[in-house]
């Protein structure tokens, strides 16, 4: 893209739009992910929103964010991984992002310093769900090899990894996400699971 972020600019004006804009106060409302999903600019009545690891930000009004627009792929929904990788891939748009390299991560973390200056921050991705953290629990002992493209396969401390289902409440989504070797995105591999 044109406009996509670049470590050449000075620091202080990095990503600071030519045109001030006026925030308001942030908010830390939960937000649901069915409330989100509703919110992709299809829906009158609804703000369009995108959010970056689980912060929603309210983008109602710029078109490029409109139905039938490249970047309206990111709406209502929690979109960081592909915002890290620089996709416009319907697949991408899920919030994992935390087996991303360095790189796509400063990217992301750059999006996110663009999205802060232009718009405002309306809630939070609801606790449990898409982009937030849950706390760790105890698992039981694996009793065979982990089918890591159906089950969670967090590591655990007996080096082993963990054999409940890809929802398993032990571990959190940051977790489940980061787990190497899998031949999809954790998200993508869950919604096919769930499917069959
Ligand atoms: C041929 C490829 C692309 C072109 C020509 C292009 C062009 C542009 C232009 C002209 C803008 C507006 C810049 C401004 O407001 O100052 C923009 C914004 C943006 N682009 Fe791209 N882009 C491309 C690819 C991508 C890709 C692959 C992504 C995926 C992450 C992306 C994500 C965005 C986002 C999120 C914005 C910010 C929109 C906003 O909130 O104003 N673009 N792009």
């Amino acid at each position: 893209m044109a406009d996509q972020p670049s470590s050449s600019e000075p620091k202080k004006e990095r990503f600071t739009p030519k045109t001030p804009v006026t925030l308001a106060p942030p908010k830390d409302d939960p937000i649901e992910l069915d409330h989100l999903a509703k919110c992709d600019g299809t829906n009158e009545g609804f703000p369009t929103l995108v959010a970056i690891k689980g912060t929603v930000f309210d983008v109602t009004g710029n078109a490029s964010y409109a139905p039938g627009k490249n970047y309206n792929v990111f709406c209502g929904k929690d979109a960081s991984r592909a915002l890290a990788l620089s996709s416009l891939k319907p697949e991408d748009c899920v919030p994992n992002w935390e087996d991303l390299d360095d790189t796509a991560k400063k990217t992301l973390d750059d999006w996110f310093t663009f999205f802060s200056k232009r718009y405002n921050v309306v809630g939070r991705v609801a606790a449990g769900k898409e982009g937030q953290e849950e706390p760790e629990a105890e698992v039981p002992e694996s009793k065979g090899p982990v089918d890591i493209e159906k089950q969670c396969g967090v590591l655990l401390t007996n080096g082993s990894q963990c054999p409940h289902s890809s929802t398993c409440k032990s571990h959190s989504w940051g977790a489940k996400r980061a787990v190497q070797g899998r031949s999809a995105p954790f998200d993508v591999l869950l919604q096919q699971h769930q499917e069959e």
